[in-house]
């Protein structure tokens, strides 16, 4: 299968891509990523070179650029990642949100139609359904309500994509995953700031009261999850990806510290996020059902397996954590 990928640098994509050239000898895989700040070499640089996988630096929104890819390689499947993916960045300003998530989409579906791709499988969020209370779980047919700029770019790719399903018949699927943890996720992210700065001795921030519940998959996990949602998932459907874990942050953030042994007082309550979600929960019944999707690793020992991926790879973080756009945005974001 030639299998084009994007966002093939970023945490997901990158796990995503390491796993399809491992598990399956037939893909032939094609990666687009444009190497914004959160697109890392480093990520697939022990692979490399590989004789199945070929790297594209591109913006996924340069219409000019993907046509001709497109045209070129015609690619059998895509599985589109790429993504502006930090809601604390989309607060600050949701431009690149906008014309990654939204246009870049538009563009990869109209070039995905010209060439008679025959899968294309759009990587959404729970975050498109917006907050739920204390009760609840959401479903695939929940209401799109999302909050951020961050979730209402992303909302507007699930929709461009379910426009393409229903105008063209074009052969969309859509995963919604909960938020995901493991190996090279950017330190901006809940889980690895809270393992780096506990690393390094450093202030933990905890926005509010810390009582904000997500709902945690290990990225393997969801990486196990979308390949039958390509290879199986029935078109113009949504399936919702989710290991059934809630957990609130600051129950996260003091897991970690004792598995660290580390000191509780790291922990800083800091000014909330503006618009925080307070809980999201999602039902994965239909991917179990439909994909046999089922998550294996347990939240503990995948949290004990990330901690001790972060201390192996030191020289992976320490390379992110002293560039300049690290520091401009951490010093903004937490003054
Ligand atoms: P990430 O920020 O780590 O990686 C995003 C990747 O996209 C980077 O490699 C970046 O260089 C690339 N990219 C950004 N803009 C681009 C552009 N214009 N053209 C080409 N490449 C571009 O993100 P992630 O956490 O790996 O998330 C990947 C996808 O999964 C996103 O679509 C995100 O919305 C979705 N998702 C993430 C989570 C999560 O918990 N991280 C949960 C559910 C869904
Ligand atoms: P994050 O990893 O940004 O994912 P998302 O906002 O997409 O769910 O944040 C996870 C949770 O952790 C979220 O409720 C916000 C909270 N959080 C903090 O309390 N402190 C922080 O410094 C960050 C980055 C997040």
């Amino acid at each position: 299968m030639r299998l084009l990928v994007t966002g093939g640098l970023g945490f997901i994509g990158s796990n995503l891509v390491r796993w399809i050239l491992q598990q399956h000898p037939d893909v032939e895989l094609v990666n687009v990523d444009a190497e914004t700040y959160a697109g890392n070499p480093a990520n697939l640089a022990d692979l490399l070179p590989h004789p199945r996988y070929r790297g594209v630096r591109a913006d996924v929104a340069d219409r000019a650029t993907m046509r001709a890819l497109f045209h070129d390689w015609h690619p059998e499947a895509v599985v589109h990642l790429a993504a502006e993916s930090h809601v604390d960045r989309s607060l600050q300003d949701a431009t690149p949100f906008l014309r990654t998530n939204v246009e870049g989409t538009q563009v990869l579906l109209d070039a995905a139609r010209e060439t008679g791709v025959g899968r294309f499988v759009y990587v959404s969020t729970d975050e498109v359904y917006g907050s739920l209370g204390p009760t609840g779980v959401f479903t695939e047919t929940s209401p799109l309500a999302p909050r951020s700029p961050y979730a209402v770019s992303k909302a507007a790719g699930d929709l461009l994509a379910q426009a393409a399903y229903h105008t063209w018949r074009q052969p969309v699927i859509i995963t919604r995953c909960s938020n995901n943890y493991g190996p090279y996720q950017y330190p901006e992210k809940f889980i690895p700031l809270v393992i780096l700065n506990a690393l390094e001795g450093q202030p933990i921030p905890l926005y509010g009261d810390g009582q904000q519940v997500r709902d945690w998959i290990h990225v393997e996990d969801h990486v196990r999850g979308l390949w039958p949602a390509l290879t199986r998932g029935t078109p113009g459907r949504v399936y919702n990806l989710s290991a059934r874990n809630e957990q609130p942050n600051r129950a996260v953030a003091e897991t970690i510290l004792a598995l660290l042994g580390a000191d509780p007082a790291l922990l800083r309550t800091v000014r909330d996020r503006p618009g925080h979600d307070r809980r999201y929960a999602l039902d994965p019944s239909r991917a179990e059902q439909e994909l046999g999707f089922a998550p294996r690793i347990p939240w503990r020992e995948g949290l004990r397996q990330t901690i001790a991926w972060y201390h192996q790879h030191t020289a992976w973080w320490r390379a992110i954590r002293e560039r300049e756009d690290y520091q401009n945005y951490y010093q903004q974001q937490y003054g």
